[in-house]
Formats: structure tokens, C-alpha cells, sequence
């Protein structure tokens, strides 16, 4: 049987996402960056976080990037593949790539030298979590919710073979 353990507190996360997004906030050229949300894990926090710049008077836009590496798997693949569209529109605009886990790095890296490649006037980063511990390419992120160990979690939109993204709090996987 699978035992879930709680990590981070939803309260906590609720928190921490206020205070990243009066950072983005202070720090975005302009206020209507596009976020691009990173399917699927990252559409509950950007949900959270959109509203949260909208509270702070932006209008962001929304577009989405399904990529995937992991399969339903624990480990990476090592290999990002990007499953169905481009966000299209991104050339001369703001970005702010949104994650739910900064692990390898490999998919953030991908998507950001793409957007840059196609003409972005500037891309952002931003990801809940943090493993620095797991990273294999040089990739930080621009703002990060909580840094954590080499631990395989879930909950807030994160799963584990596309379960448990419903929870509200994060949590690890025995
Ligand atoms: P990276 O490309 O290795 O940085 O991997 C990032 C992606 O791997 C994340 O967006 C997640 O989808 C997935 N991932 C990494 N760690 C975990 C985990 O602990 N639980 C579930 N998915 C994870
Ligand atoms: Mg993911």
C-alpha cells in the first residue's frame, strides 16, 4: 500500500506563493507577461498564481506547454519531448515559465532556450519546488517556492503515475 506523508502544508504553500508573486510582481518589465504553464504538473500553481498577480493588478496571459520526461515512471528519462503545441506569440513578449519541480533541470533549460530561440523579449523562471541536489544541467530557477531533498513527492498538481494531483498540500511517497 502507498502511504503519502505531508511535506508542505497547504497553508504554507498558499503563502508562499502570495510572496512569489509580489516578487514577480516588482520585478516583471511590463504587466502583462505570458505564463506559460508546464503541463501537466504546473496548472495548479499557475492557476494559484494568476490570481495572485491579479490581485496585484497584472493581467497575465496564459499559454501552455505540455512536455514530457518522465513517463509514468519515478525516474527521468533524460530525454524532453514536447507533446502537442507550441505556445505561439512569444516573440518580442515576457515570459514567466511556470513548473511545478526543478529536478535535472533538463526541462526548464529546454523550454527556456526554445522561448529564446523564438524570439522571446525575456524568459523567467518560477517552480515550486526545488531539488538542487538532483540537478544535471546548470539551470536555476528565477523564483522558487521551497527548496527540498532528493524526495519524490506529490499533491498540488503533482503525480505519481497520475495520481494524487488533488491534494491540496505536498506530500512524499513512500
Ligand atoms: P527535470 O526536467 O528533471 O527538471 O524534471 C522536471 C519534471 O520531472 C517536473 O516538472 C515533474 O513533472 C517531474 N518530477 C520531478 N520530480 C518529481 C517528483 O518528485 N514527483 C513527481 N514528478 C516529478
Ligand atoms: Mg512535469
Amino acid at each position: 500500500m502507498t502511504t503519502i506523508t505531508k511535506l508542505i502544508e497547504a497553508e504554507d504553500i498558499r503563502n508562499r506563493v502570495r510572496d512569489m508573486a509580489r516578487q514577480i510582481a516588482a520585478r516583471m518589465p511590463v504587466n502583462d507577461p505570458v505564463l506559460i504553464c508546464v503541463l501537466k504538473g504546473a496548472f495548479v500553481l499557475t492557476a494559484d498564481l494568476l490570481r495572485e498577480l491579479g490581485e496585484l493588478g497584472l493581467s497575465p496571459r496564459v499559454e501552455f506547454l505540455r512536455l514530457s520526461s518522465y513517463g509514468d515512471a519515478k525516474e527521468s528519462s533524460g530525454e524532453i519531448l514536447v507533446l502537442g503545441d507550441v505556445p505561439k506569440d512569444t516573440k518580442g513578449r515576457h515570459l514567466l515559465v511556470v513548473d511545478d519541480i526543478l529536478d535535472t533541470g533538463r526541462s526548464l533549460d529546454f523550454a527556456k532556450s526554445m522561448f529564446l530561440r523564438d524570439g522571446a523579449a525575456s524568459v523567467a523562471t518560477c517552480t515550486l519546488l526545488d531539488k538542487p541536489q538532483r540537478r544535471v544541467v546548470n539551470m536555476q530557477a528565477d523564483y522558487v517556492g521551497f527548496e527540498i531533498d532528493d524526495l519524490f513527492v506529490v499533491g498540488y498538481g503533482i503525480d505519481y503515475a497520475e495520481q494524487y494531483r488533488h491534494l491540496p498540500f505536498v506530500g512524499t511517497v513512500d
